[in-house]
């Protein structure tokens, strides 16, 4: 198997993040990774902000949890299950922000791509990750125009999800996948 293949395996959903910070350099690496994602027509409509602040982080969890209680009642009881952390003591967020493409969605699929990167170059560095798809919560408020401002948002960008990043404290293990998923025709 190549170390391609390797990282696609190995890579998992991490929900025990340790204190250690990505080192900078992990961090450049992470996000030149991020932008060197394709997109429809190379239209880039992503923006990648990397997060270490320890007080935003803990501020935009409470409000993201706050939301999600407001407009999500089973999802907010299913985290409180879980520990009740949003974002499982992760020392560096990556949030997506982006702009609506048209026709409106297709952002999404370049969303993924982005996404997909992020968490498959950060696994080859040898960190653990987590696609958190419930950040969006975080902007779901009043306090919207807040957090937008406080990660510099682009004019015109709204949040699509966040990339959790850090070191596992706890091992955990990539999903089994299931191969009756694949059908070949031939
Ligand atoms: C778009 C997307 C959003 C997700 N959002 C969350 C999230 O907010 N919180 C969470 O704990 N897991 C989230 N996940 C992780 C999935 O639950 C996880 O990928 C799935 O259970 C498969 O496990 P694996 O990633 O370990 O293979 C998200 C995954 C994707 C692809």
């Amino acid at each position: 198997m190549n170390e391609t293949l390797k990282n696609i395996k190995a890579r998992y959903s991490c929900r025990d993040f340790a204190e250690q910070l990505p080192t900078n350099e992990q961090l450049a690496a992470i996000t030149q990774a991020a932008i060197q994602s394709p997109s429809g027509m190379n239209r880039q409509f992503w923006h990648v902000i990397a997060v270490t602040n320890k007080a935003l982080i803990a501020e935009m969890e409470k409000e993201g949890l706050d939301n999600l209680r407001k407009m999500d009642e089973s999802s907010y009881q299913h985290l409180q299950s879980r520990g009740g952390t949003l974002f499982y003591h992760a020392p560096c967020m990556v949030f997506f922000a982006v702009k609506t493409a048209q026709p409106a969605g297709a952002e999404l699929i370049d969303l993924g791509i982005i996404a997909q990167n992020t968490v498959l170059a950060a696994t080859s560095l040898g960190l653990a990750s987590l696609h958190c798809g419930f950040a969006a919560f975080v902007f779901a408020g009043n306090k919207n125009a807040h957090f937008k401002n406080k990660l510099k948002f682009p004019d015109g960008y709204e949040c699509g999800m966040a990339v959790l990043l850090g070191y596992e404290k706890s091992p955990g293990i990539p999903h089994e996948p299931d191969p009756s998923k694949i059908s070949f025709i031939q």
